[in-house]
């Protein structure tokens, strides 16, 4: 219990909000500890010390991964899920609570701390409007309130522990030095899309590794206006490059990874069954074994899971150049890292 430990919610690496939140070497120090893990080092670092799971929406593998991750390492894993265990919480300040939310994230948060070493948490956007979930202010609220390390395990704009299993993946495939690798970002259709969390930081973490990044979408699935100026900013910096494409196909040419990913119109991100009828109807972005051909031996990543034949087909995802399994494993030995790391006495 670590109730009267400091913690300091900006991003001085105790807490993971965004990738960012990390330096590049601390970045490192993670997927180096992942690949000591996998290659059979074990590690008792949580002995006797217990992290709260939040989940505010469903999760199959973050959920899991995490949990085995904790057991593995000798810790505790207290799993509470909104829908069932507790309650709506309001993340806002000075607000009158008459609403749905029965306590206050300050509350839950300092509560909590006093249990547990950790708080991860799987916050539920609004659905409402993406300039107020954008904010991610549940998550940063109990950063901001928890004594411990708050961890996100996806919030509306980023999803930190994906990336970590991709760049890891990355690193397996391509090895250390990924400048100058091509990677296509693929928006596919799919009647129940996500938030661009994943995308939003596998861009900002590709291009920080030197990658040449093609975007391609639909009009009307342009990415989060903040997250692409830090985009175009690290590429002014000489980090990576950036290119818009105007179909998968154009984005695949000369690719070295194609990276699928669903993501809902943030034009259209209030009426979400416009956003899904529009977003089913577009067949035209299914990666199929043309647009994988376009590719210079390319690889083909997704973080799951997959609208098989809408968003890929069965071909390409069950191929010998699909990494979807790696990606989906090595989330295991990264949050074993992350954890190693941000929880070391
Ligand atoms: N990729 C990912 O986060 O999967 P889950 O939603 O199942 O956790």
């Amino acid at each position: 219990m670590n109730g009267s430990r400091a913690h300091d919610s900006s991003a001085n690496g105790q807490s993971l909000i965004r990738l960012s939140d990390l330096s590049g070497s601390r970045v490192g120090d993670v997927l180096d500890l992942a690949e000591r893990f996998k290659a059979g080092a074990s590690r008792r670092e949580l002995e006797g010390r217990s992290v709260g799971f939040l989940f505010f929406r469903g999760s199959l593998r973050t959920r899991t991964s995490f949990e085995v991750a904790v057991q593995q390492l000798g810790g505790h894993g207290v799993h509470l899920n909104a829908d069932s265990d507790f309650w709506d919480l309001e993340a806002r300040d000075g607000v009158v609570m008459d609403g749905n939310a029965a306590e206050h994230v300050r509350d839950a948060a300092a509560v909590l701390s006093n249990y547990c070493d950790a708080i991860a948490i799987r916050p539920r956007p609004g659905g409402r409007a993406w300039e107020v979930d954008r904010r991610d202010e549940s998550i940063r609220s109990w950063a901001t309130h928890a004594t411990v390390p708050v961890i996100n395990m996806e919030s509306t704009l980023w999803h930190p522990l994906q990336t970590l299993a991709d760049l890891l993946t990355l690193r397996e495939t391509f090895g250390q030095d990924l400048r100058g690798k091509r990677l296509a970002i693929c928006w596919t259709p799919s009647p129940t899309p996500s938030s661009p969390a994943i995308v939003h930081s596998l861009l900002l973490a590709s291009l920080r590794a030197g990658m040449d990044v093609r975007l391609a979408h639909p009009r009307g699935h342009e990415l989060d206006g903040g997250v692409m100026s830090e985009a175009r900013g690290l590429v002014s910096e000489g980090s990576g490059s950036l290119t818009e494409a105007p179909s998968t196909a154009e984005a695949a040419t000369g690719a070295h990874v194609v990276y699928a990913r669903s993501w809902s119109s943030l034009e259209n991100y209030g009426n979400k069954t416009l956003s899904a009828h529009r977003a089913a109807s577009t067949r035209e972005w299914l990666v199929d074994e043309s647009v994988m051909k376009r590719g210079e031996d390319a690889h083909f990543m997704h973080a799951m899971p997959i609208r098989r034949n809408l968003e890929v087909t069965d071909s390409v995802l069950d191929g010998p150049r699909s990494l979807v399994l790696a990606q989906a494993a090595n989330r295991l030995p990264t949050q074993k890292g992350l954890l190693s790391l941000l929880m070391r006495t």
